[in-house]
């Protein structure tokens, strides 16, 4: 039997942290000697806070959730399909399984300009040939030491409602009955009130399953769709995401749900004051704040990378190649992006953006990299590049990795 997730479920955004009844969620003894991630718990200097600020009470902080060991996936072209998703929750070593961004309407995908490459920059140009005969996008060969990627892709072509029709039947079936229960985090993304709609929607789910865990992590962030930049890279469309998310769990009567959202690697001040203005102003809803993790980061943008003739070495919507970087070549962006946000939030006067997680993504591929991004402020680490390279078997690399520092010391 599964586990529920959540130490406690509310109807009520009004009762007060101090009249909740908690209760503890048992975990199973873990291959991991780390500290899980538990989205909402409250700590006493949590509790002090709250205390502190009244403004602060929130609906989002009265369920936890647990992610448990604090590595999973990102979202990406890896967890696509029904046998991506059962072998990601399937390893011992994932404690959530991330499902590739949604929406509403399934993407139309086109092998010919939505597509990855392996590459090395410190070759300079892209080896790999892509692979355009097997699969709906155009997959790039693993080749030894191309560990940075480059996509041009947009979405899943599997709809919103496809995933969590397929969440429902494998739930029911008994076959995420794995002895280490995880939680489902759905990456969604759309217009504003379409995110929102996913919020009651994915609600209403967890309401009518019991055992089913899930989370909804709001892809802002994704470079290659030419008609709509990220939206986190706007103040204005940031806060009316936030919002709409904010109303449709006011208006839910569903299981209140973890909220995040996915960042783009931010390269100045200004940016990042952006995404903490819009998640301080957003206390003011009833309810409060309704994000509780950012995950950070997605790919960086407006990259190119060319074959050895010159080329580009990728089809994309425009026709120039142009895509979104990842991997070691992102690594010491996102460990920037990581600290900085980690910083912010903890400098916030509001205890409700204090608490919010950070999952560090970007570049990991081993336990050095899972330790330099726990090391900056990662409460959870994601991994995108690595497991397109490498599979499911990277969960266990990185596991083996961190056992064997803990047995031999720093
Ligand atoms: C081929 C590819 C496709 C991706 N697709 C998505 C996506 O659909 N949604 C999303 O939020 N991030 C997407 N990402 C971004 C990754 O989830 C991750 O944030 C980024 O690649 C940095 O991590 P990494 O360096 O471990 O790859 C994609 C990344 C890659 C490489």
């Amino acid at each position: 039997m599964l586990l529920q997730p959540w130490i406690q479920d509310l109807a009520s955004p009004d009762l007060s942290i101090s009249s909740l009844n908690l209760s503890i969620r048992i975990l199973k003894p873990e291959p991991l000697k780390l500290e899980p991630l538990k989205l909402g718990t409250e700590t006493e200097e949590y509790q002090d806070a709250l205390k502190l600020d009244p403004s602060n009470t929130l609906v989002i902080l009265c369920d936890a959730a647990v992610v448990s060991p604090p590595l999973l996936n990102s979202s990406n072209p890896w967890a696509t399909s029904e046998a991506d998703l059962l072998s990601l929750y399937a390893s011992p070593h994932t404690g959530a399984v991330t499902i590739r961004t949604s929406l509403w309407s399934a993407f139309s995908q086109h092998a010919s300009t939505h597509q990855y490459t392996f590459f090395s920059p410190s070759l300079g140009h892209a080896t790999s040939t892509v692979d355009t005969e097997t699969y709906a996008e155009g997959r790039g060969e693993v080749r030894d030491g191309e560990t940075s990627s480059l996509n041009t892709l947009g979405y899943s072509p599997n709809s919103f409602e496809e995933y969590i029709t397929m969440l429902v039947r494998l739930h029911t079936s008994g076959k995420l009955n794995s002895p280490t229960p995880k939680p489902f985090i759905v990456s969604v993304t759309g217009t504003a009130d379409e995110v929102g709609r996913c919020y009651a929607y994915l609600s209403k789910t967890m309401s009518e399953n019991e055992g089913l865990e899930l989370m909804m992590e709001v892809n802002l962030s994704c470079p290659n769709i030419p008609s709509k930049p990220p939206p986190a890279y706007d103040a204005t469309s940031l806060s009316e995401y936030i919002s709409a998310i904010a109303k449709y769990r006011n208006e839910s009567s569903g299981k209140l749900l973890h909220v995040g959202i996915k960042t783009p690697p931010y390269i100045y001040h200004g940016q990042f004051r952006s995404l903490l203005d819009a998640l301080e102003s957003s206390t003011s809803h009833e309810g409060g704040c309704p994000i509780s993790f950012i995950t950070a980061t997605n790919t960086l943008g407006s990259c190119l990378v060319l074959a050895a003739d010159g080329t580009p070495a990728l089809g994309s919507a425009t026709g120039e190649g142009i895509g979104g970087l990842a991997g070691d070549a992102l690594h010491p962006l996102a460990l920037g992006n990581v600290k900085t946000i980690r910083a912010m939030l903890n400098a916030s006067p509001h205890a409700s953006i204090r608490a919010i997680s950070i999952i560090g993504i970007g570049g990991v591929r081993d336990a050095s990299g899972y330790k330099r991004m726990a090391g900056v402020g990662a409460s959870a680490v994601g991994i995108g590049t690595a497991l397109g390279r490498e599979g499911v078997s990277i969960f266990t690399k990185i596991a083996r990795g961190l056992e064997e520092t803990e047995t031999d010391g720093p």
